[in-house]
């Protein structure tokens, strides 16, 4: 750690250990309820449990770019952040605005669209919170004294993402119109500029861990926005095949979604490679363990899952089924979850001078909540395929398949037993690292 101002971070990424325990409780009560074991029905319906497990977890990615964000751009700036008073005043107004939304679902307060259920007067607080946000990281990044192409993608990303946050403000009576914008806002985070903050932050990791030059680390970083771009952008049409959308996005969305996966592949083939080219000089190599398991996670869960079912002749009986639950899962958990492990595995000991990276913990952590999700991720596909199959295809009535599921669920939940093992240990590991202090300026490499 250079800069004091940079020890901020330390308030997101403490957030973020806590909701992110919090999603997977909402996990738990989803699995129970999925095998047949509902008692918590009456207080937590699944809606209820079900907007809550996925609103927590944006908040908490969220709350992990922020922090990665306080955490870099000083130093790739080469200057102290903007104001690190009105970044705890963000980061309060922030857990505010997110715990009073959680809350309120329980109360039936939310506006039903997947992932956007965060009621409207709600909405324009994230807005001021979010604005409050760039502010501080954009004077940071102009007063600074170096422009460098990761901090100006990370920047960029993080902008992109409050602009396109304004999609899903735009209010229709109309179904199709209302759905055709939610993508603007769900598919163009994910798999648009979020992948910009995605690849900054890694090349951040790759260039402090592997010791390749800047330069070379930084020049796939432009392929990569532009593979990104090339494919993301008009991809968002494999969410208007059936909705209304007119046809001709049945053959836009199939072939630019089906590039989508290269933008993945060349993020897990650069951190692959760098990271065997450098040789792994730095110490820290659990950081490193993370910031490659991204890339490879990532390709694996969004690029191969998803051009599993991204086909419009693949997805007329696919959609809206556990398939995309399967997808959905190794898709965040690798992409961002994993990112977001990635840099608070490497900056905890660069903000706390400890070094509690080495040893066994922080690998069997690493294993075991990776493994576990990879039997998650089966657990779904068994289940998606089979629902697929009775209720597409033979015409089972719906809640009759409903029920015949219910035997894959016990298998989600001991391999979530598992994930969550190797979380819980991750947690630990962070708190034993306990407060960033001063005296870690520059102790640790
Ligand atoms: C204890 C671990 C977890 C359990 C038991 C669990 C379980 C579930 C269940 C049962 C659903 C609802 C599926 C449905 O019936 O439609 C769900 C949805 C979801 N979960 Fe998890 N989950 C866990 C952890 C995670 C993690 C770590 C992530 C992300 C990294 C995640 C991301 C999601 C997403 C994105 C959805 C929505 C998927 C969709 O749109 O269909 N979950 N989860
Ligand atoms: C890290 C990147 C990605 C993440 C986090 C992600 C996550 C998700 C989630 C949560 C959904 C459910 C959305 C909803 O119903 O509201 C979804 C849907 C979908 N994803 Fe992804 N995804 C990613 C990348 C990709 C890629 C690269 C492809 C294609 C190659 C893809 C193909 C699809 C398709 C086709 C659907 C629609 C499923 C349906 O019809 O119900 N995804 N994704
Ligand atoms: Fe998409």
């Amino acid at each position: 750690m250079k800069y004091k101002s940079q020890k901020v971070a330390y308030l997101f990424f403490a957030t973020c250990m806590a909701l992110f325990v919090l999603q997977l409780v909402y996990g738990f009560i989803m699995g129970f309820a999925r095998m047949g074991l509902d008692g918590l029905h009456d207080w937590i319906p699944f809606n209820v449990a079900r907007a809550t497990h996925t609103n927590l977890l944006v908040v908490w990615l969220l709350a992990g770019f922020m922090g990665a964000a306080y955490y870099i751009l000083p130093e790739e700036a080469e200057r102290e952040l903007y104001s690190v008073k009105l970044a705890v005043i963000q980061w309060g107004s922030l857990v505010l605005v997110s715990l009073v939304a959680l809350v309120g679902f329980h109360f039936n307060w939310w506006e039903g669209r997947k992932f956007l259920e965060i009621p409207r007067p709600l909405d324009y607080l994230v807005v001021v919170n979010v604005l409050a946000f760039i502010f501080n990281i954009g004077v940071t990044v102009w007063r600074g004294r170096r422009f460098t192409t990761t901090g100006l993608v990370l920047f960029g990303g993080l902008l992109s993402a409050a602009l396109l946050y304004l999609p899903g403000m735009w209010t229709f009576q109309n179904h199709v119109f209302d759905s055709y914008f939610r993508w603007w806002v769900v598919h163009l985070w994910v798999e648009g500029v979020w992948e910009l903050i995605m690849g900054s932050i890694l090349a951040y990791l790759l260039i402090k861990l592997t010791g390749i030059d800047r330069e070379v680390i930084e020049k796939w970083l432009y392929v990569i926005v532009g593979l990104t771009f090339l494919s993301g952008i008009l991809g968002t049409g494999h969410h208007y095949y059936y909705m209304g959308a007119p046809e001709y996005w049945l053959w836009v969305g199939g072939l630019f979604s089906a590039l989508e996966p290269l933008a993945f592949l060349a993020m897990a083939l650069w951190a692959v490679f760098l990271a065997n080219k450098g040789g792994r000089k730095h110490p820290n190599r659990i950081a490193l363990s993370w910031a490659v398991g991204t890339g490879i996670m990532s390709f694996v869960g969004a690029g191969f899952l998803g051009f599993a079912h991204t086909l419009p002749q693949v997805n007329i009986y696919t959609h809206g089924t556990l398939i995309v639950g399967m997808h959905g899962h190794m898709a965040f958990w690798g992409a961002y979850a994993m990112l977001v492990l990635a840099l608070i595995a490497y900056a905890m000991p660069q903000m706390t001078g400890r070094n509690l990276f080495t040893g066994r913990i922080p690998v069997i952590a690493f294993w075991t909540a990776n493994i576990g999700m990879v039997a998650m991720t089966a657990a779904f596909a068994v289940a998606g395929v089979a629902q697929v199959y009775l209720e597409r295809m033979l015409g089972i009535d719906f809640l009759v398949v409903q029920e015949n599921l219910e035997v894959h669920f016990l298998g989600l939940v001991l391999a979530a037993c598992l994930f969550t093992t190797g979380i819980l240990l991750y947690i630990w590991n962070f708190t034993r690292y306990g407060l960033p202090r001063d005296e870690a300026l520059e102790a640790v490499r």
